[in-house]
């Protein structure tokens, strides 16, 4: 039995005209102004008046992350079926292996992990030291594993971070082995400095976080792995850009020809660091690393996506309960686990304020958030694309009213949302995953156990 979706707006990357989908045996099988029914047990979706596009990849998740003594509290069915709730059909998570820890066993810990997953999935590898053998670990995981992306922090000093010269190492073993090397820029140092600092000065809550990491503390560091990269010859994926001095960087090195991409996140689009203010503790919630910054790096954000800068929106979703997980750090703001929750309202968040704020149209939205980042980890066009034999993971979204977003109504295994209150533009109304109806009318379908590990292809 195939499933044909009629008279919906597609839209990818690239086009949008009113027409038809049909999927057969987990793949799009066909797509054009107007397409027929192969058989008469085939399933029709009517998409009259939504927009249609392909799902989500969310190129930045972290589901059950053994982190700051504690552990992110969405595991890999929550968070998955969270993703699809919202939209996201493919979630890409960091397997990240202690100090000293193999990064083949580190992998192996995460592919056990991810089996429960309802959605697709791809990992990232995070490299967080550097020793004799990680450079053929780093290969194997390339040539055998189909994980070809490496992840490594400037931050988190002492814990997962490493120093320059690792760094240096790592990103010539990368190159090497043909995966990218992605970057969490913080200053480390200086970063742990500042925190000890305001820490006995007795500067404890919540609002001290930000001011223990300013905005030109990640940019150095930014301009750093740039530089680190420029000299090794290594492609560079920065994460979760928060601020102006790191999308200068960016664009400085872009427009010197390197190799270099960058991703934001909603929370860093949408908030600014008023949010640490919040009385009674609730300024935890929106404890992350980079921080939220002060008004005015919105702006340029929204300025680096419109510009082509920035190339990818994620959301690095980690999120932790206020209950039990946020309060371990009620005496000390270093202590509160780094992390939100946001996987499920990234497509709704872009689409209100992106698309229907007018600040980019429809087929920059979709190359956001599915299509360049399907590209530049490897998926494409398997994933972010509607080309025939691509998987049929397809977005119906109804443009017309408008909801809340809140805690209580999310799929998110969370007690708190960062966005409560924001008010978004249509909903997700259908979602599609491998060709079955995996969420509709607000409920969703799916199995534990589902989703599957997507390889990606040695280059
Ligand atoms: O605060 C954050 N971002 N937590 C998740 C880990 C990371 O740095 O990406
Ligand atoms: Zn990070
Ligand atoms: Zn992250």
């Amino acid at each position: 039995m195939g499933l044909l979706i009629k008279n919906g707006e597609i839209v990818t990357a690239a086009e949008r005209f009113i027409g038809d989908i049909y999927c057969e045996d987990g793949k799009i099988a066909g797509i054009g102004l107007s397409v027929n029914k192969q058989s008469t047990k085939d399933e029709v979706v009517d998409a009259s008046g939504a927009l249609v596009f392909p799902g989500g990849v969310d190129p930045h998740v972290h589901m059950e992350l053994p982190f700051m003594g504690t552990e992110s509290s969405d595991d890999f069915e929550t968070g998955s079926a969270a993703a699809v709730a919202g939209g996201t059909t493919t979630i890409i998570d960091l397997a990240i292996p202690g100090r000293g820890q193999s990064l083949l066993e580190g992998l192996k810990v995460w592919m056990d992990k991810a089996k429960k997953a309802v959605s697709d999935y791809a990992l990232h590898m995070a490299v967080t030291w550097f020793g004799e053998k990680s450079g053929l670990e780093i290969e194997t995981c390339v040539r055998e594993e189909g994980v070809n992306s490496f992840k490594s922090f400037m931050a988190y000093k002492g814990a997962i971070g490493v120093d320059d010269d690792e760094l240096f190492k790592i990103m010539v073993a990368t190159r090497i082995a043909g995966g990218l090397t992605m970057i969490h820029a913080e200053h480390g140092d200086v970063v742990a400095n500042l925190q000890k600092r305001l820490i006995c000065e007795g500067k404890t809550e919540p609002y001290y976080h930000p001011i223990s990491r300013p905005s030109f503390v990640e940019g150095e560091a930014t301009s750093r792995a740039i530089m680190i990269a420029r000299v090794t010859g290594q492609r560079l994926y920065v994460v979760h850009m928060t601020c102006r001095e790191a999308l200068e960087a960016v664009t400085e090195a872009k427009l010197r020809g390197q190799a270099v991409y960058g991703e934001t996140c909603p929370q860093y689009l949408l908030l600014d660091d008023e949010v640490y203010k919040k009385p009674n503790f609730e300024g935890a919630a929106y404890v992350m690393s980079p921080p939220i910054r002060p008004k005015g790096h919105q702006d340029a954000l929204w300025g680096g996506i419109q510009s082509g800068i920035v190339d990818t929106v994620g959301t690095d979703h980690c999120p932790f309960n206020q209950k039990g997980q946020k309060e371990m750090g009620r005496d000390d703001f270093t202590k509160i686990p780094n992390g939100a929750a946001g996987v499920e309202h990234r497509l709704a968040l872009l689409y209100s304020y992106g698309v229907r704020a007018g600040k980019f149209d429809l087929n920059r939205f979709v190359d956001l958030v599915s299509t360049r980042p399907a590209k530049v980890f490897g998926l494409y066009p398997r994933k972010g694309s509607f080309v025939p034999g691509a998987d049929a993971d397809i977005v119906v979204y109804d443009p017309s009213g408008e909801s809340k977003i809140s805690a209580s109504t999310h799929h998110q295994r969370c007690d708190r949302n960062i966005y409560e209150g924001f008010v978004v533009k249509g909903r997700v109304a259908t979602v599609i995953l491998g060709g079955r109806v995996a969420f509709s009318n607000g409920s969703l379908k799916v199995d534990r156990g589902a989703g599957r590990f997507i390889k990606r292809p040695v280059k």
